[in-house]
């Protein structure tokens, strides 16, 4: 079996590249790139281009240019979530990813407008990928679906909303839906697209996708409770400070845990049902669900 880091060895450097290079090609005011860079360059567990490659690979082997390019854009988008989730006029955050956060640095409006680039830049970036042309544009109404008014976007708009309200379980699975599942379905679905799978396949993919968007915005909820600021690289005990509305607050840490073992074995069990309709190869997939599980 091959293992998960050394295909995050090998192939992650690739996407780093394409990130900074295309960064640094396309923007001409150098504070503007400076602060792009700095929350790039921060790193993260980068799970969602790990989806992408993972899932191109276990279909198809070879990974091309293409598909560094589709698992770049959505890394790229989701460092401009992270860098507006964490102004103060949203969740107030001065720690992200082991160092300071964008505004912090930078100041509001620059924190601002790296948001605004890395989101543009990510478009122009998939637009052009290499890849035929019919691929290019499924990924962009993918990724737009996925960030835009009909997911994160929303999601954001619906978690500040939520802030000192008790949402049901319900509600509050539409807003992880959005919030988060909604780029992991990208990341996931991306893998599909860019091998040109069957409609079949591309559903059940979409399947996986709800389980594990869930279960990582549970697992996100429970590790702010759970967890050290340390281990984290971002402050831990914000969600209670801001009256999130969140999994551990509705069901207890506990109802947490449940809820997201269920998620995992969901979406452990989809991948499985992909296996029977085609060949997949889910060693990698199935190590990078591990990473879902809390410790
Ligand atoms: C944090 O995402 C924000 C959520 C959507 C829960 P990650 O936990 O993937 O953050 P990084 O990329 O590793 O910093
Ligand atoms: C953020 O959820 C989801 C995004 C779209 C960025 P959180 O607000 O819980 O993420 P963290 O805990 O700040 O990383
Ligand atoms: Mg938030
Ligand atoms: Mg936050
Ligand atoms: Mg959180």
């Amino acid at each position: 079996m091959s293992s998960l880091a050394a295909f995050s060895k090998e192939q992650l450097p690739e996407v780093e590249a394409v990130m900074k290079n295309f960064l640094k090609q396309h923007t001409s005011d150098l504070k503007l790139l400076e602060a792009m860079e700095y929350s790039i360059a921060a790193g993260g567990k980068r799970i969602r281009p790990l989806f992408v490659l993972t899932i191109a690979a276990g279909f198809q082997g070879e990974l091309t240019q293409g598909a560094y390019q589709a698992a770049a854009t959505v890394e790229m988008v989701h460092t401009y979530s992270l860098i507006h989730d964490d102004l103060p006029a949203m969740d107030d955050d001065d720690l992200r990813r082991g160092q300071a956060t964008n505004h912090k640095v930078f100041g509001e409006a620059l924190a601002i407008l790296a948001g605004d680039g890395l989101l543009t830049a990510a478009f122009q970036l998939l637009a052009q990928a290499d890849l035929p042309a019919a691929i290019n544009l499924a990924l962009v109404q993918e990724l737009a679906a996925a960030a835009g008014t009909e997911g994160m976007v929303a999601g954001q708009s619906a978690d500040i909303q939520g802030e000192n309200e008790a949402l049901s379980l319900s509600e509050l699975m539409a807003v992880h839906e959005r919030k988060t599942g909604a780029l992991i379905t990208y990341s996931i679905v991306a893998g599909g697209l860019l091998t040109q799978q069957s409609a079949i396949i591309l559903s059940l993919l979409r399947k996986i996708a709800g389980h594990l968007g869930l279960a990582f915005q549970i697992r996100d909820d429970l590790l702010d409770v759970i967890s050290t600021t340390e281990a984290l690289g971002k402050t831990v005990g914000r969600d209670q400070a801001l009256a999130k509305s969140t999994y551990p607050a509705l069901l207890g840490v506990e109802g947490a845990k449940e809820a997201l073992r269920k998620e995992l074995i969901e979406a452990r069990a989809t991948v499985r049902d992909i296996q029977n309709e085609t060949t997949f190869n889910a060693d990698l997939l199935q190590q990078l669900i591990g990473r879902f599980e809390l410790a």
